[in-house]
């Protein structure tokens, strides 16, 4: 049985002594919880998130990494520096970095080798936009992408990277896929990930739905046969809501 893993994008919110009193809160809530829990929060709260987190079952993450090591790369973090303070996770080729920030499968895939190169675990995101939705080429849109953003990974690393399909028209909007489109393009996920890789990594492989998951939606998509847990973004802004997700 593959374990759910419910993870919260924080985005560019949450000062330091915000995130320090969310997790304060939040850790009686979810700590009889057999799910795994992730907050995933900005670079400047990593540190107090860390030591808050400490001794807890919250796990701590990143929203982005760079592809090198070290160097001339201003403004940058590498997964090395990251793994350095403890962090275990960070979220790769979110749509809005893809988006803002112009990151292609091909910078999705050198982030994700050198996270895992670091012995961090890669949230990886790929989703369809709307338009590509109306066209009806949603599956084909997201196995292309799971192909890339997995260039070159070999199956033993496979069981240390999620897989999030957020399809992007329905982060932030209150709309959601149904729960049958959001299974089915998990299984299309999973099916592909058993071409490359065979049934074994596949039947590991977490693969999460991410898209205005609320408490009130959240039951049933984690309840379908292929979703193996949640990235949630504006309802992990709070810890009585977000726990209410995790222990659904
Ligand atoms: P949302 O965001 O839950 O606010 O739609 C999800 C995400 O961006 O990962």
């Amino acid at each position: 049985m593959r374990k759910k893993v419910i993870a919260g994008n924080w985005k560019m919110n949450m000062l330091p002594n915000e995130a320090i009193d969310f997790i304060d809160k939040l850790t009686p809530l979810v700590k009889d919880t057999q799910n795994e829990v992730i907050l995933c929060v900005p670079y400047t709260d990593l540190f107090y998130a860390l030591l808050t987190a400490q001794n807890t079952n919250i796990k701590i993450g990143a929203q982005n990494v760079h592809w090198e090591e070290s160097g001339a790369y201003t403004g940058e973090i590498s997964a090395k520096m990251l793994k350095s303070i403890g962090v275990e996770y960070v979220i790769i080729g979110h749509s809005e970095r893809r988006k803002n920030f112009f990151e292609t499968d091909e910078i999705v895939n050198k982030k994700v080798k050198a996270a895992l190169a670091n012995g961090l675990k890669p949230i990886i995101c790929v989703g369809e936009t709307i338009e590509q939705k109306e066209a009806g080429v949603t599956k084909k849109v997201v196995t292309e992408q799971v192909k890339k953003v997995l260039d070159e990974i070999k199956e033993e690393q496979i069981e240390n990277i999620i897989i999030a399909y957020e399809p992007i028209w329905a982060i932030g909007s209150g709309k959601t896929a149904t729960i049958k489109d959001a299974n089915d393009i998990t299984k299309e996920i999973r099916d592909e990930i058993c071409k490359i890789y065979g049934q074994k990594a596949s039947k590991r492989v977490i693969i999460q739905y991410g898209g205005s998951v609320k408490p009130e939606n959240c039951k049933e998509y984690l309840n379908a046969s292929d979703i193996d847990g949640a990235l949630v973004g504006g309802a992990s802004l709070n810890p009585e809501i977000f726990a209410e997700i995790v222990n659904n």
